[in-house]
């Protein structure tokens, strides 16, 4: 049966996930953590394709936060491992399906074998087109406003020259819109130090569903949320918006 994707309007350019609560998904089943985290990137395979047939451009995943790396060593190279044999079973599926990857973040904290595995993803899918994935992967947004200022620093910008633009232009996601929904799995209601520049008025959308549970349904249920918000950016509503003097 198909489904008339058009009906939700208007559907966000940019979406921002905070992959959120692959351990309690595998704690609940009484399995090891490793669990929930290899779930969780079938889910993420599974709704690139549901995202991208509904009309969204750039989809931005918070998959490693520069915070993570306080959690147990067993853990963290579980995660990387992982993401490494992902890369290997997966990027072939993902460059036939019109998928560009970038990955974003601060790649020197990372093992020379996954920034290489990287940097294949990046070049095996840069003339694709569909959706633009980005996975921040040792990322955090602190991190990249510093960065951002310190390449401004490093080109001679003088102090007047740095402003929003020069920026914005100097984050990790400069080649991308601003997102427009950003969305947290898991029930935690905080960033995370996620997308903390970029997310300035990004409608905020919050669930309970853990990572691994999330789904087509759930897409269309953050989709319907983000269609029926009001994004004023510190104006007022359209309707309301009487020129002056009438
Ligand atoms: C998110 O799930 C994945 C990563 C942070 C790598 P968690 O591992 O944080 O899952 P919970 O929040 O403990 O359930
Ligand atoms: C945010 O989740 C990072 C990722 C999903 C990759 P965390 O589970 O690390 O966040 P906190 O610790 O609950 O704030
Ligand atoms: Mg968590």
């Amino acid at each position: 049966m198909s489904t008339d994707r058009s009906a939700v309007r208007p559907v966000p350019r940019h979406v921002a996930i905070v992959m959120d609560g692959n351990g309690r998904w595998a704690s609940q089943r009484f399995m090891p953590r490793f669990v929930g985290h290899e779930r969780g990137m079938e889910t993420l395979l599974r709704v690139i394709d549901a995202f991208a047939e509904r009309g969204v451009e750039y989809l931005t995943v918070f998959a490693f936060s520069s915070e993570n790396w306080k959690r147990p060593e067993e853990e963290v190279s579980g995660i990387m491992g992982l993401v490494l044999v992902g890369v290997s079973k997966y990027l072939r599926k993902l460059a036939t399906e019109g998928v560009r990857i970038r990955v974003v973040g601060d790649r020197s904290g990372v093992s020379p074998r996954l920034q290489a595995a990287w940097d294949e993803a990046e070049r095996a899918t840069a003339a694709n087109t569909r959706i633009h994935l980005s996975v921040a992967f040792n990322y955090g947004g602190r991190w990249d406003i510093v960065q951002a200022c310190r390449r401004a620093m490093a080109e001679g910008l003088a102090p007047e020259e740095i402003d929003e633009a020069a920026l914005a232009a100097r984050m990790a996601l400069a080649f991308a819109p601003d997102p427009d929904l950003f969305i947290r799995t898991g029930g935690e209601m905080r960033v995370s130090n996620f997308l903390l520049w970029q997310t300035a008025y990004a409608e905020l959308y919050f669930t309970d569903c853990l990572w691994p549970d999330f789904d087509a349904g759930e897409v269309d249920a953050a989709l319907a949320a983000y269609a029926r918000r009001d994004r004023r950016f510190g104006g007022v509503r359209a309707i309301e918006a009487v020129p002056q003097g009438t």
